[in-house]
């Protein structure tokens, strides 16, 4: 008996709850896709894209990988990207980060894990560009939240800058970029205000979503 025959019996159950719900379900879901919504989050397994914002199977196109990092030079991503926008014809990319991201708390304490470090160095980069606005932060788990949310707006510009959005953007296409942060205390996800529809964003939303935000006192950070 496999160690993964728990898994597969709950896939049976799962199967047969939808199909009683939808007899017709599945069936019509085998012949085509048609998401809304791409999402670009960390792989973390406390943050599956589906559940958290209640979307079926079918409903949202996604990619994860280690601290939702968006790089130009990176196939994966970039494929994704350009199905979705050019292919399914999505009209939102959504970028969803974490509080209490593994990935961004690496980055931001030079942690070294392995190979994933040089992941990490885009989070790194992050921190970088934005010293003057995580260094006066005095408060070690602030910092990390920071972090997390600029790494969010600075990933969700990377898909900005992207040829394939801004060939969207440039052909007409209805498409806005999203920045989100999820908080693992709450379940709860916060919208950083990036809403990029086009490319004077950088002048309209870019700055404000970085500057724009600030802490609360009391918000869960995990
Ligand atoms: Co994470």
């Amino acid at each position: 008996m496999s160690k993964l025959n728990p898994l597969l019996n709950q896939n049976l159950a799962w199967a047969e709850a939808v199909r009683q719900q939808d007899a017709q379900f599945f069936k019509k879901l085998s012949k085509q896709q048609s998401p809304k919504y791409l999402w670009i989050g960390c792989s973390d397994s406390r943050v599956p894209a589906n559940q958290i914002v209640g979307l079926a199977p079918g409903e949202i196109f996604v990619h994860r990988n280690i601290a939702n990092v968006v790089v130009h030079a990176d196939l994966n991503c970039l494929s994704v990207l350009q199905f979705a926008v050019d292919v399914l014809k999505v009209e939102h990319v959504i970028v969803c980060g974490h509080y209490g991201c593994g990935g961004v708390q690496a980055a931001l304490t030079g942690a070294r894990l392995g190979l994933v470090d040089n992941w990490l160095r885009h989070v790194a980069d992050v921190l970088d560009k934005h010293r003057a606005r995580i260094d006066p932060i005095d408060i070690d788990s602030l910092k990390h939240a920071r972090l997390c949310e600029l790494n969010v707006i600075e990933q969700a510009l990377n898909v900005c800058q992207s040829t394939i959005v801004q060939d969207a953007w440039d052909r007409g296409q209805e498409l806005t970029v999203h920045s989100w942060i999820y908080s693992l205390l709450d379940g709860r996800i916060r919208d950083l205000n990036l809403n990029a529809d086009g490319r004077d964003f950088l002048r309209r939303n870019y700055e404000d979503a970085l500057d724009g935000f600030r802490l609360p006192e009391r918000l869960p950070y995990a």
